[in-house]
């Protein structure tokens, strides 16, 4: 597959008055790309986010997800909003998981009242997800912007590009990597986790028999393990969901970290950050530590991933279009 290496060029980004990061960047993304084309564009999507907060609270870390399955499948362009069959959001990944569809529709028709035809679907999931972390409790950033849509949506790259909660440490690692992201934007990326939800069929081969073993998950925590084989028995209705950061679900926080240090990640894709034998010599367990008593360390390393994650492979130019409805491209 492709692979991002126009991420790599310099650029320095002036984050907070105390923070400068010096990014990995293309970028023809800028922070004022819509300034004078849509001057209220920022305040429009936080009202939205806003309003789809109120309305239920999961769909800051729904919309989260969005972005990032977003950007792995031909990076950030708006591919997995497109509908259709063979789509991204038929992939194995997304087919009865991604949600948050209804609300950037929403929110996209509300962007086009105020300014139409100019602002990007992509750009829409990139502002709807930064807010939804500030939204939750957590940190914020600027947030590039002027990618444009892309034209094709594909399941095939969205089945193997997307990270699967069965996979290996290294292979995570590994998809990452594809997409230019290092060990330290798996780590940090993953503490997205300290929001939302995960359903039983993502995690309930961990609990009875796992790997053949005839017992649940030796790294999963006895009372954890009890409470997931009580909601996701054997034949049980696998569409049951709990939350992944079981000790403050719904605020974005460093708990997800301290979690993997008590055995209680609820995918084995989390808890292998800490627990697995490749933890040590790839150097997740030593970041999980970190973050699990940092969460400055894990805020500041979660906006430079945001921002890296954000800039894969992003639709400049000529190329691609302004969707007009971020679910079909325009005839
Ligand atoms: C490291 C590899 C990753 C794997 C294997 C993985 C896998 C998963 C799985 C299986 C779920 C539950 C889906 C369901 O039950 O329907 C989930 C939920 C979620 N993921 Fe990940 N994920 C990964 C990385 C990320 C990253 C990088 C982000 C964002 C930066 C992210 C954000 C989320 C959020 C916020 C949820 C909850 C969504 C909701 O409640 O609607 N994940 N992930
Ligand atoms: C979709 O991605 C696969 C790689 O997984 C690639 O072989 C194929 O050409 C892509 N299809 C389109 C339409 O881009
Ligand atoms: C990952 O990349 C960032 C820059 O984007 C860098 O600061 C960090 O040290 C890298 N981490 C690893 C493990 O290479
Ligand atoms: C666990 O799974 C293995 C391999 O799939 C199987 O041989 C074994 O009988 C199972 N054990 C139990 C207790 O179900
Ligand atoms: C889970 O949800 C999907 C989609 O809503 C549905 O097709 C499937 O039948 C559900 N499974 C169960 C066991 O309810
Ligand atoms: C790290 O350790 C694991 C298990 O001990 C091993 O399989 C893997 O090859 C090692 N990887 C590296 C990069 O040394």
């Amino acid at each position: 597959m492709k692979r991002s290496s126009n991420i790599f060029s310099s650029g320095c980004l002036r984050l907070t008055t105390v923070l400068m990061l010096c990014l990995a960047s293309s970028s023809q993304l800028t922070t004022d790309f819509y300034a004078m084309s849509c001057p209220n564009l920022l305040k429009i999507v936080r009202k939205e986010v806003q309003n789809a907060i109120k309305a239920e609270t999961r769909i800051a870390a729904s919309l989260l997800r969005l972005h990032f399955h977003d950007c792995f499948v031909n990076g950030c362009d708006g591919s997995v909003l497109l509908d259709g069959s063979n789509g991204e959001k038929f992939s194995l990944p997304n087919i009865n998981s991604a949600r948050g569809f209804e609300v950037i529709d929403t929110i996209k028709s509300s962007v086009e009242s105020a300014c139409n035809g100019v602002v990007s679907c992509s750009d829409i999931l990139a502002i709807a997800a930064r807010d939804s972390v500030l939204l939750s409790g957590g940190p914020t950033w600027k947030v590039l912007l002027g990618r444009r849509d892309g034209l094709v949506a594909n399941q095939t790259l969205s089945n193997s590009a997307l990270p699967s909660p069965f996979d290996t440490l290294d292979v995570i690692i590994s998809k990452f990597a594809n997409v230019g992201l290092n060990i330290t934007d798996v780590v940090s990326l993953s503490g997205a986790h300290t929001i939302g939800q995960a359903k039983c069929a993502t995690f309930s081969n961990r609990l009875f028999n796992f790997s053949g073993t005839g017992a649940p998950d030796s790294t999963l925590e006895t009372n954890t393990a009890t409470n997931l084989q009580n909601l996701c028995p054997v034949n049980g209705d696998d569409n049951k969901t709990t939350f992944l950061d079981q000790n403050s679900a719904d605020l974005f926080d460093n708990h997800y970290f301290q979690n993997l240090l008590n055995g209680k990640g609820i995918l084995s894709s989390d808890q292998i950050l800490f627990s697995s034998d490749e933890a040590v010599n790839t150097t997740t367990k030593v970041l999980v530590q970190q973050y699990s008593i940092n969460s400055g360390l894990f805020f500041g390393n979660f906006v430079n991933s945001m921002i890296k994650m954000g800039n894969i492979s992003p639709v400049t130019g000529s190329n691609g279009e302004i969707r007009k409805n971020c679910r079909v491209v325009n005839s």
